[in-house]
């Protein structure tokens, strides 16, 4: 992304031609269940990539200690990955954005517009376990996107699932076609290895590194490799994997209709590197994204981007707050005067940052499907658009109506400036809705899991220094109202005073008991639209 960049041999990367530089860009999520190998696989893509140098150093020691794209104590507390970050790496000449999404279901909402920013996803599925609640849940949003999916089946080096019950799972119940690429040798105990049906190589487990067959599965050097009776079985499987399961098809998978499909170990790193290769050599580049004056081309000539996702005090030093920023257009120069489109107001990007695990640079320059740092003092928000000089806004940024709702209390009364700077700037960065009662001056919090309570107590302790606890609201459901006429929404405003809070942008939302109560006033305001997301503008 960056000419100031390091490739994994220290080599400073040459600059692409700006025309088509994005198309040596993969922007990526990782996708996956709680527990299924997503940080551990992220951590040995960066390591292949050349962003690290050492796997395992950051979990293996005793204390537990998290992957480096961890970056809050929280995590490491509860052991789930809770933030989203973003770690960019080059090789071979492609730059991989690596964005990652908290696998917690808690966190849906931050996954859900992580993945606006993306062009492709990795699935991980545990061999063990198949296809999980969280798993077909993002799998829902990628397919919603029309997000083209690999599947990573992980885990292959311990006793799992037969292979041929895991691909038939993922095509049932995801409705998509399978290509298997790279096939497992022997499983648990009987771990051989992995193979590459269309390369002919076979990755060993036993660490004596990859061998290429000629003769592909007839190879008598393969049979002697694997010994008579591995072999015999590996053959036959793979075989019926050639003729039962869809061949990889580009087209098709980019269109979403097939997954190609790899068994690997990422604990082991079997199989991560062919991971890369099919992400650099058929993962679609920069697609072009929605606006409300049309899709925006990654072609076109000016900068475009939108913010995704904004985090306050990543670096808990610095009181500080940073906006991510997917490019979509254009060739961004660091020092570049872009439009907010939303204030009309134009900033000067001086010190745009980009990612590495946990460190951070400047950058000097960005392309289409690059996503940097915007260092800012709150005028950045999620969905927010940034345009050299056109006013054209992206679209397709949700908000979902919380399904917890709490009131908070803060323990020493003295601390209400700092706890309304905290629930601002943690509102903007997406964590909680933040609501505003009409009548009343308690603010009321809504979450979509109660995991985002704890962080949220826990960060507005740990960062602005004020102490709250949550209290039951008699409401578990909010919806934004909204009506043609103006005179009809007042007039539902007064009479349902009680029930009516404002969310940060001062909109009004109306709070109800139930999904009941929510159909009744529904069937008796017909005028009213009760929205249960609403577009981040
Ligand atoms: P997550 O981010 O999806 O939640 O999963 P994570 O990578 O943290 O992995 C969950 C557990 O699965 C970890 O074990 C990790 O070491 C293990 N694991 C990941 N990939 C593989 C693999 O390919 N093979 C095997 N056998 N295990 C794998 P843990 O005991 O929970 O943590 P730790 O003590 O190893 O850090």
């Amino acid at each position: 992304m960056s000419s100031l960049a390091l490739a994994a041999d220290d080599q400073p990367i040459s600059a692409p031609s700006a025309k088509n530089a994005f198309s040596n860009r993969r922007t990526f999520a990782i996708i996956s269940h709680p527990d299924a190998g997503k940080t551990t696989l992220t951590e040995k893509l960066l390591l292949t990539g050349g962003a690290i140098e050492m796997a395992g150093a950051v979990r293996a020691k005793g204390n537990k200690a998290r992957a480096k794209s961890d970056w809050m104590g929280i995590e490491k507390d509860r052991g789930i990955s809770v933030t989203s970050s973003v770690m960019t790496f080059q090789k071979d000449g492609i730059n991989f954005n690596l964005l990652d999404t908290p696998g917690h279901s808690d966190f849906s909402e931050d996954t859900y517009r992580t993945l606006t920013a993306v062009d492709s996803a990795i699935m991980v599925i545990d061999a063990a376990k198949g296809i999980e609640g969280q798993t077909r849940k993002l799998f829902e949003i990628c397919r919603l996107r029309d997000i083209p999916i690999i599947t990573f089946v992980n885990k292959i080096d311990r006793e799992g699932r037969d292979p041929f019950e895991l691909l038939d799972e993922i095509e049932e119940q995801l409705a998509m076609d399978v290509a298997p690429m790279v096939w497992p040798v022997g499983q648990g105990g009987l771990f051989k290895g992995v193979y590459d049906l269309a390369e002919h190589d076979f990755i060993s487990a036993k660490g004596d590194g990859t061998k290429h067959f000629d003769g592909g599965l007839d190879d008598p050097a393969l049979e002697k490799a694997l010994g008579a009776e591995t072999y015999s079985g590996f053959r036959e499987a793979a075989e019926l994997a050639g003729e039962g399961y869809a061949s990889f098809d580009a087209q098709s998978y980019r269109d979403g209709h097939l997954t190609p499909v790899l068994f690997g170990s990422a604990l082991e790193n079997f199989a991560v590197d062919r991971l890369m290769d099919l992400i650099a050599a058929h993962a679609p580049e920069p697609r072009p994204q929605p606006s409300d004056k049309g899709p925006i081309d990654p072609s076109g000539e000016k900068v475009s981007g939108f913010v995704f996702k904004v985090q306050a005090n990543m670096d808990p030093k610095h009181r500080d707050r940073v906006a991510f920023v997917r490019f979509c257009s254009g060739h961004f120069k660091r020092g570049m005067k872009l439009d907010h489109v939303r204030s009309g107001k134009a900033i000067a990007v001086s010190n745009p940052i980009y990612f590495v695990a946990q460190e951070r640079s400047l950058t000097e320059e960005a392309y289409a499907g690059d996503v940097i740092g915007i260092p800012n003092h709150g005028t950045l928000q999620v969905g927010d658009t940034l345009t050299e000089g056109e006013t054209f806004r992206f679209t397709g940024l949700p908000a979902f109506a919380p399904e917890v709702l709490r009131r908070v209390r803060l323990e020493d009364t003295m601390k209400m400036k700092q706890l309304r700077r905290g629930l601002e700037d943690l509102a903007q960065e997406g964590l909680v809705q933040v609501f505003r009662p009409t009548i009343g001056s308690d603010w009321i919090v809504g979450v979509v899991g109660p995991l985002q309570l704890d962080v949220l107590a826990s960060r507005i302790s740990g960062e602005y220094k004020a102490d709250v606890t949550f209290e039951p609201v008699q409401y578990n459901v909010a919806r934004w109202i909204r009506c043609a006429n103006e005179q009809t929404l007042k007039q539902f405003i007064k009479d349902n005073t009680n029930q009516i809070v404002r969310d940060r942008d001062d909109r009004p939302v109306y709070l109800c008991r139930d999904d009941w109560d929510l159909r009744y006033i529904m069937e008796r305001n017909k005028d009213i639209a009760f929205d249960a997301t609403r577009e981040i503008v």
